[in-house]
């Protein structure tokens, strides 16, 4: 068996299926842009039969990234399809293009999931497994197949559904822990027990895919491959359904941390997971928890003194990896008032940003807009405004101006103005409980497209004063917009992230409920169906 563990990144399926994690075409072509400069080996890029735009999403991706241009090794792009030849054929429409494409189908093995939710019998899901599995192989030579919840699922007729699967033309077998029930050693043991009883297994990688619900996804995942599994399904920061996925830079870096426990090797580059981290909770909308393992805020800070003591004499005395393993730059002041537009650029590269002109004209201009309020800019203020400033939605309302009034006399008022995809200026005051209430208020009397808004959430880049505040948001539109499940079939409300950044924390908080309505605009259609008819224009 060799010791090389395929990393397996399903962000853009499982992950983007997680409530509020919905992400726009163009975030989808960038995270999959970035997952193969990560070096995954495979992405799964989406669920193609859930809808149009899914299906569209995977298909830029297997072409654009699935046949890199610059020579670089392609990843496999694969696509997710229930047992169905509806699924399976959508699937195959979608990953078709990449040069190395993977489909992926499922199917329930446990009882109270074929009793309950297939209302198949044991001999059926047999027959449909290899009639499903073969239909995909007539297709793809690469074909993945997993028994959903086989966490639950009688060992015995797992044996016997893998087997099927296998003669049918299965290339890997991956096993979830579908609903996070299995303790470690119950699942290593099962993949044990697959790997001595499933006849035909040698021709096959076995893969683990493992969610969160008891807080054990990554030990899970751990246990399987300990057991002999030599492909990880993951996700970065862990998002993914309910209490989420295994985290993709948990499991690398266990793997890395404790190579002499694990013998194992993945093709990541580790330095690039900070980055990954970043791009995925600015494009979700879902902040990462402060003591998040590897990419938290706080992973890599020393606050207690006597940790700090020890980590004066010898860093390892309190940590096991080194921060810029995991890119993860320590904060220092970089650049000022005076730093040019070359040195930006540079700083940039380092930081693993590849920026072409006219970006790297946008984020100039912000940047030196900051230098004159603030006077050290550090790399998390760079990230901060490359967030802000280029990593955002397709904008169809920007922010031209905002006023606010509050304090502890009369009630907070905002007057805001937008640009409109018309190009014209829209102006509207509004009262509110605070002046952030006031603000989303008289967006609202712009944009006109009805939602709740389901988190707030402001966050200081760097210590001071003068940090650069990050606000994300999520709303959900109350049109009814919904988004399927691809293990339930079940139809979801679907729900927006935004996120804004800016020293003024109201102005923040402003481009991120922009950024997240433009995003709702686009996933409604609404943005074509412009203009708006009843705001009020401004003259100028
Ligand atoms: O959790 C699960 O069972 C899945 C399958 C589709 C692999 O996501
Ligand atoms: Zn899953």
């Amino acid at each position: 068996m060799d010791n090389y563990i395929r990393i397996f990144d399903t962000t853009l399926r499982d992950g983007e299926q997680s409530p509020g994690a919905t992400m726009t075409s163009a975030e989808k072509l960038e995270v999959a842009r970035t997952l193969a400069r990560l070096g995954v080996d495979i992405i799964e890029a989406g669920f193609p039969a859930a809808s149009p735009d899914d299906l569209e999403a995977v298909r830029r991706i297997a072409l654009e990234v699935g046949n890199p241009s610059d020579g670089s090794r392609p990843p496999v792009i694969c696509g997710l399809a229930r047992a169905s030849r509806g699924d399976i054929e959508k699937a195959w429409e979608g990953v078709n293009l990449a040069a190395h494409p993977r489909i992926h189908t499922f199917l329930a093995t446990s009882e109270i999931h074929m009793k309950y939710k297939l209302k198949m019998t044991p001999q059926q899901v047999l027959e449909r497994t290899r009639e499903m599995v073969a239909y995909a192989r007539s297709f793809c030579a690469d074909v993945e197949f997993s028994p959903e919840d086989a966490g639950r699922s009688e060992p015995e007729f797992l044996y016997q559904v893998l087997a099927e699967a296998i003669q049918a033309g299965a290339t890997t077998l991956n096993i979830p822990d579908t609903v996070g029930y299995t303790m470690p050693a119950e699942f290593g043991a099962l993949i044990s027990g697959i790997i001595q009883n499933v006849p035909g297994i040698d021709s096959c990688i076995v893969s683990v895919h493992c969610h969160n619900d008891l807080g054990l996804a990554t030990a899970n995942a751990l246990a399987g491959i300990q057991a002999g599994a030599r492909q990880a399904e993951v996700t970065i920061n862990g998002i993914g359904e309910r209490a989420g996925n295994t985290a993709l830079e948990e499991v690398v870096m266990a793997l890395y941390t404790r190579q002499p426990v694990y013998h194992c090797t993945t093709g990541i580059d580790t330095t690039q997971i900070a980055h990954a981290s970043k791009l995925v909770s600015n494009y979700t909308g879902m902040s990462v928890q402060p003591n998040k393992a590897i990419v938290g805020a706080n992973a890599f800070a020393h606050e207690a003194g006597i940790h700090q003591d020890g980590m004066l004499k010898n860093q390892q005395t309190y940590e096991i990896m080194l921060p810029e393993m995991v890119g993860v730059k320590q904060t220092r002041l970089v650049m000022g008032k005076h730093s040019g537009r070359h040195a930006l650029k540079q700083r940039m590269a380092d930081l693993g940003y590849m920026l072409d002109e006219a970006e790297l004209d946008k984020l100039f201009q912000r940047f030196k807009a900051l230098a004159d309020r603030k006077k050290g800019i550090t790399d998390s203020d760079l990230e901060a405004l490359v967030s802000d400033e280029l990593y955002q939605p397709k904008e169809f309302f920007t922010l031209d101006g905002l006023q606010v009034a509050c304090g502890t006399i009369g009630m907070p008022t905002a007057t805001v103005r937008l640009r409109g995809p018309d190009q014209k200026l829209y102006v509207q005051a509004a009262l509110g409980s605070g002046p952030v209430d006031a603000v989303y208020k008289a967006i609202d009397a712009i944009v006109q497209s009805p939602n709740n808004l389901l988190e707030f959430v402001v966050h200081a880049v760097t210590e001071g004063i003068d940090a650069i505040g990050e606000v994300t948001v999520r709303i959900e539109g109350e049109d009814g917009k919904r988004t399927m499940s691809a293990q339930s079939g079940i139809e979801q409300p679907r729900s927006f992230g935004g996120y804004g950044a800016d020293t003024d924390i109201i102005v923040a908080s402003a481009k991120a409920y922009l950024a997240a309505l433009n995003k709702m605009l686009v996933a409604t259609g609404r943005a074509e169906a412009t203009p708006l008819a009843s705001v009020e224009m401004s003259t100028r």
